[in-house]
């Protein structure tokens, strides 16, 4: 009886005080969402380089902002896999191809539907299946951004089929859930309710 009380004390201790994931399921979600969302921070980084090379420096910098909120996203669900300590061997999607920047942003694109209508949308549900809050809330913030993520590279690659640069003048971005705005940010964040001074601005 005392085992069986003992473990129990354990298991509610564990559950109430840690980030720790309790399902390997959603576990597993967070490090594939944390390895995709790792190398779409790095590709971003290469391909906003490329489009500045190009002659296109909005362009360049919608990269480099949205390589910011990828960032901030691998950030979270590493942090909500704190507790899962150990060697994985990690599958995540990721797109590959480095040429032109209206191709490159034909990659982006794919890249964020994909999240957007497939992934973020599964592993959102199985958090909420399995109770992981933490992981619930890490890929409906991750979801969300995604979405603005989509319409930003579609309207850079329209300007850019027409040679022409992305008409901005600055991106903002939550470095908590990776809210993504031109030109100013909000008083506060639409997403994760973080204040305007917050923002990371490019
Ligand atoms: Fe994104
Ligand atoms: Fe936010």
């Amino acid at each position: 009886m005392r085992v069986i009380l003992t473990s129990l004390i354990q298991i509610i201790y564990k559950g109430g005080v840690t980030l720790s994931v309790n399902n390997a399921m959603t576990a597993d979600f967070l490090r594939s969402a944390y390895g995709g969302e790792s190398m779409a921070h790095m590709r971003y980084l290469i391909w906003g380089d490329v489009a500045e090379k190009e002659g296109l420096p909005n362009i360049g910098k919608l990269f480099k902002a949205i390589s910011y909120a990828e960032w901030a996203h691998a950030k979270n669900h590493f942090r909500e896999l704190s507790e899962q300590k150990g060697d994985f061997t990690v599958a995540a999607g990721a797109v590959f191809g480095n040429t032109k920047t209206v191709e490159n942003l034909q990659g982006a694109i794919n890249g964020e539907l994909h999240e957007i209508n497939q992934m973020y949308p599964v592993y959102l549900e199985t958090a909420r299946f399995q109770k992981e809050r933490g992981a619930e809330k890490s890929f409906h913030w991750a979801l969300e951004a995604e979405k603005i993520h989509a319409k930003l590279f579609q309207e850079a690659q329209d300007a850019a089929k027409s040679g022409q640069d992305y008409q901005i003048n600055s991106v903002h971005v939550c470095p908590f859930c990776g809210h993504t705005i031109l030109n100013e940010a909000p008083d506060k964040c639409p997403i994760c309710g973080a204040p305007k001074d917050k923002y990371k601005s490019f």
